[in-house]
C-alpha cells in the first residue's frame, strides 16, 4: 500500500504508516516534507505504460523536485531528465540518469552551463532562440565538439492556466516562434561542423487539464519536423513537453498517461512514428506524493474571523502566495470537518495565507498540507530568517532517508558573515 490516505482512525498516512508516527520517528521539528517513493515509482510506471511500444524518453523536469532520493527513484524506473541549470544536470547525472536521456532547457543558459552540457553529450541542448544557437556553436567550436541541439518551438498556443505558468503564447520569453524557425535551422546548417539539429520540442505550460491544447502545439512540432526532414537528415526526436495537471482537490480531467497515448497516436497519424517521442513531465510524477507537515502554533479568533497559525509559511510553500494555488490543509490525526479556519503562516506578509480549510471545531495539534511534492521545497526560501524545511523519504511505510533542515543557527551564522 502506498500514497496518501486516511486509516480507520482517520489519521493521515503514507501507505500504512500514520504520518504522526513517521514524524516522531524522524526526530525532526516541523515543518517537514514527507515523500512517498513507492507512489512516485508507481506514477512513473503508469505514465510509461501510456507510451506502449513507442520509442520514448520521459525526461523528468528536475525543477519540480530535485531531491536525490526522488531523482534516483525515477532513474531506477528508466526515466531521463529535463534540466535547466548546470546544478540540476549534475544532480541528474549523479543520480544515474544516462546523459543520452537528458535534455537541457532554459532561455539564458550561461557559457559555463553550455560547456558542461556539450561536454556531457546530452540527448540535446534545447535552444530557445536563434541567438542561443549561435552561442552554442561558438562554445562547441571552442571545445572542439559537435553539439546536439534541439529547438524549443513556441507554437503561439494559449492555455487556460495561471499566467505565470503559461509559456507557449506569442508574448512569452520562451522558445523559437514560427517566424524564426527558418533562421534557426540556417544557423545550425551554417555551423554543421559544430552543431547538429536532432530534435524539436515545445512546452506550452503547466497544469494542463485536457489533451486538446497539448495536441495543438504537438501538431505544430510535427509540421516543422516534416518540413525539416523533406530537406535534411538528422532529426531523431520530437518532444511535446510536459505540463500534465494533477488533482489538487477539485478532480482531474485528463490523466498523465492520456497525454502519452494521445502523443503516440498523433505521431502515428502524422506518419512520424520512426521518430523518438520525448515528454517533459515534472509535477505529475511527484506532486501528489509529497506532503508538508506543520504544527499549529496558536489560533486567533476575532469577531467572526478565525485563523489557525502554523509553523510552515510561504517561504516553505510559495505556490498559494505566488499563484493563488490552493493546497488542501487538513488536521493530521483526524478527518477534515467544518467549520473552516483560515490557515496562515508566520511570515510577515498578508500573502502568507493557505486559504480557508475544514479544520473542525477545536484546533488540531498539527496539520498536513497535501500535494506538496512538486514545486514546493524546490521553490522555498529562507525569508524572515526561516531555515529551509527538513525532508523525509518513505518507502514501504518506512523512513529510508532524510535531509534535515540546516537550522536557524546556520542562517544566523551566514548572515553575520555577510
Ligand atoms: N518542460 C519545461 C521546458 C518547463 O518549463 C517545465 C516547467 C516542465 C517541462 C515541467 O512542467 P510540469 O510537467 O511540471 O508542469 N512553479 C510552477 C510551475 C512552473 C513550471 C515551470 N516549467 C507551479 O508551482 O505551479
Amino acid at each position: 500500500m502506498y500514497g496518501f490516505r486516511r486509516n480507520a482512525q482517520g489519521q493521515a498516512c503514507l501507505g500504512e504508516s500514520p504520518l504522526s508516527e513517521l514524524l516522531g520517528q524522524s526526530g525532526l521539528e516541523t515543518p517537514v516534507y514527507f515523500y512517498d517513493l513507492d507512489a512516485i515509482a508507481h506514477e512513473a510506471r503508469s505514465l510509461i505504460a501510456g507510451y506502449g511500444d513507442a520509442r520514448h524518453v520521459i525526461a523528468y523536469a528536475v525543477k519540480a523536485n530535485s531531491a536525490g532520493s526522488v531523482v534516483r527513484t525515477l532513474a531506477a524506473e528508466g526515466t531521463g531528465a529535463d534540466v535547466v541549470s548546470a546544478a540540476e544536470l549534475e544532480v541528474a547525472i549523479a543520480c544515474g540518469i544516462p546523459a543520452e536521456k537528458i535534455v537541457m532547457s532554459g532561455v539564458a543558459k550561461k557559457d559555463s552551463e553550455l560547456d558542461f552540457a556539450i561536454s556531457s553529450r546530452l540527448l540535446a541542448i534545447q535552444a530557445e532562440s536563434v541567438e542561443e544557437v549561435f552561442r552554442i556553436a561558438t562554445r562547441a567550436r571552442a571545445l572542439g565538439r559537435q553539439a546536439r541541439v534541439a529547438f524549443r518551438l513556441n507554437p503561439g498556443v494559449e492555455i487556460e492556466s495561471h499566467a505565470h505558468i503559461s509559456t507557449g503564447h506569442d508574448k512569452a520569453k520562451f522558445g523559437i516562434t514560427r517566424a524564426d524557425v527558418g533562421r534557426a535551422f540556417e544557423a545550425v546548417d551554417a555551423a554543421a561542423d559544430s552543431l547538429i539539429a536532432v530534435g524539436l520540442s515545445t512546452h506550452i505550460g503547466s497544469m494542463l487539464g485536457e489533451v486538446a491544447p497539448y495536441l495543438k502545439s504537438a501538431r505544430h512540432v510535427c509540421d516543422v519536423a516534416r518540413a525539416r526532414r523533406a530537406s535534411h537528415a538528422g532529426l531523431e526526436y520530437v518532444n511535446f513537453g510536459g505540463g500534465f495537471g494533477i488533482d489538487y482537490g477539485p478532480g482531474q480531467a485528463a490523466k498523465p498517461a492520456d497525454f502519452g497515448r494521445a502523443a503516440v497516436e498523433l505521431l502515428r497519424s502524422e506518419g512520424l512514428s520512426d521518430l523518438m517521442l520525448v515528454a517533459e513531465p515534472g509535477r505529475s510524477l511527484v506532486g501528489s506524493h509529497g506532503v508538508l507537515l506543520a504544527h499549529v502554533v496558536q489560533s486567533k479568533v476575532s469577531g467572526e474571523h478565525s485563523w489557525l497559525m502554523i509553523d510552515a509559511g510561504m517561504n516553505d510553500l510559495l505556490r498559494p502566495a505566488l499563484y493563488g494555488a490552493k493546497h488542501r490543509v487538513e488536521p493530521l490525526d483526524r478527518e477534515p470537518s467544518l467549520p473552516e479556519w483560515r490557515v496562515v503562516g508566520p511570515v510577515c506578509e498578508s500573502s502568507d495565507d493557505f486559504g480557508a480549510h475544514p479544520i473542525g471545531t477545536e484546533p488540531p495539534r498539527a496539520v498536513v498540507i497535501r500535494d506538496a511534492g512538486a514545486y514546493s521545497f524546490t521553490m522555498a526560501s529562507e525569508y524572515n530568517g526561516r531555515a529551509l524545511a527538513s525532508e523525509v523519504f518513505v518507502k514501504n511505510g518506512v523512513i529510508v532517508g532524510s535531509s534535515p533542515s540546516p537550522g536557524a543557527a546556520a542562517w544566523v551564522k551566514r548572515r553575520l558573515q555577510a
